[in-house]
């Protein structure tokens, strides 16, 4: 399947690490160039030296999603750099699940300014790039518990419900300019947050994945790979009419569709 990306430009949040960072070397493989950012500075420039190595094209910048001149100032070199923008990846994130009366104003405040009002502030700068190009796609990185939140899984789970209505609404506005949204709704895929919990409980990587298995139908965790291919197919021209969906990436594990 030729998915066209090539002289695209797609922005991926959160691309120096595990997921992030297989969407970055995957669409670059497949002739994109990439912006891509992080707060750290020396997975993110690994990760851009890689792909450029390796013959693609990527650019780094420096970038807290929770703060609105970093994210200004990511756009802005972006377009020096490439030009144009073609598509967004809002996928910067961690983890946050505990019981809700654990849960400071802090935590529910620092959640959605990470999750949504960063999805939120970064698609408005990027929405008029896209507008110039013809068109485009933004896609909302979520997890499964945005659709059926469980005990103790906030304020994660709240803060995803809120991005999957704001990725529905958006497509909504923004069909008229060939702007299409989705959101991926994650269960678990391997990447280095179950590094670091492995690191942080003394379990191995492969004991951490074996106690999140048992839930999932397909009987594995995801591969990082599997859900850059996803994420490339939704980016291209090949998913063309797909907008508004909220997909699940869970090895069937959600109950809901
Ligand atoms: N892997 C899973 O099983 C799973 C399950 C459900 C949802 N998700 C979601 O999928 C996304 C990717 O997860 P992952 O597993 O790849 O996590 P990860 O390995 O921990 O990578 C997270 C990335 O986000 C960046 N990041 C975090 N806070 C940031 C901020 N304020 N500004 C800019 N960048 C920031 C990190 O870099 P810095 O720390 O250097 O900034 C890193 O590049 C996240 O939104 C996560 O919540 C993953």
């Amino acid at each position: 399947m030729n998915l066209e990306l090539q002289n695209k430009v797609v922005l991926v949040t959160g691309g120096s690490d595990g997921l992030g960072a297989a969407t970055a070397q995957e669409l670059a493989l497949e002739g994109a160039s990439v912006a891509i950012c992080a707060r750290g500075q020396d997975k993110l420039r690994a990760v851009a030296q890689g792909i450029n190595a390796s013959g693609g094209k990527a650019l780094a910048v420096t970038t807290d999603v929770t703060k609105l001149e970093d994210l200004t100032r990511f756009v802005d070199l972006t377009i020096q750099h490439f030009g144009r923008i073609d598509a967004l990846v809002n996928n910067a994130g961690k983890a946050a699940a505990m019981p809700f009366e654990n849960i400071s104003d802090e935590l529910w405040a620092e959640d959605l300014d990470l999750k949504f009002h960063a999805a939120i502030r970064l698609s408005k700068l990027v929405i008029p790039h896209l507008r110039a190009v013809g068109g485009g796609s933004i896609i909302n990185i979520l997890a499964t518990g945005g659709k059926t939140p469980a005990a103790s899984s906030m304020p994660s789970s709240v803060s995803r419900a809120a991005g999957m209505a704001l990725m529905k609404a958006m497509s909504k506005d923004l069909g008229k300019d060939n702007i299409r949204v989705n959101g991926v709704l994650i269960g678990f895929v391997e990447s280095d947050q179950w590094v670091r919990k492995a690191e942080l409980t003394g379990q191995t990587l492969e004991q951490v994945y074996a106690g999140l298995t048992p839930t999932i139908p397909l009987g594995r965790v995801a591969r990082a790979q599997e859900f850059a291919d996803l994420i490339a197919f939704l980016v291209s021209a090949r998913a063309a009419f797909v907008s508004g969906c909220a997909i699940n990436f869970d090895g069937g594990m959600s109950a809901a569709v």
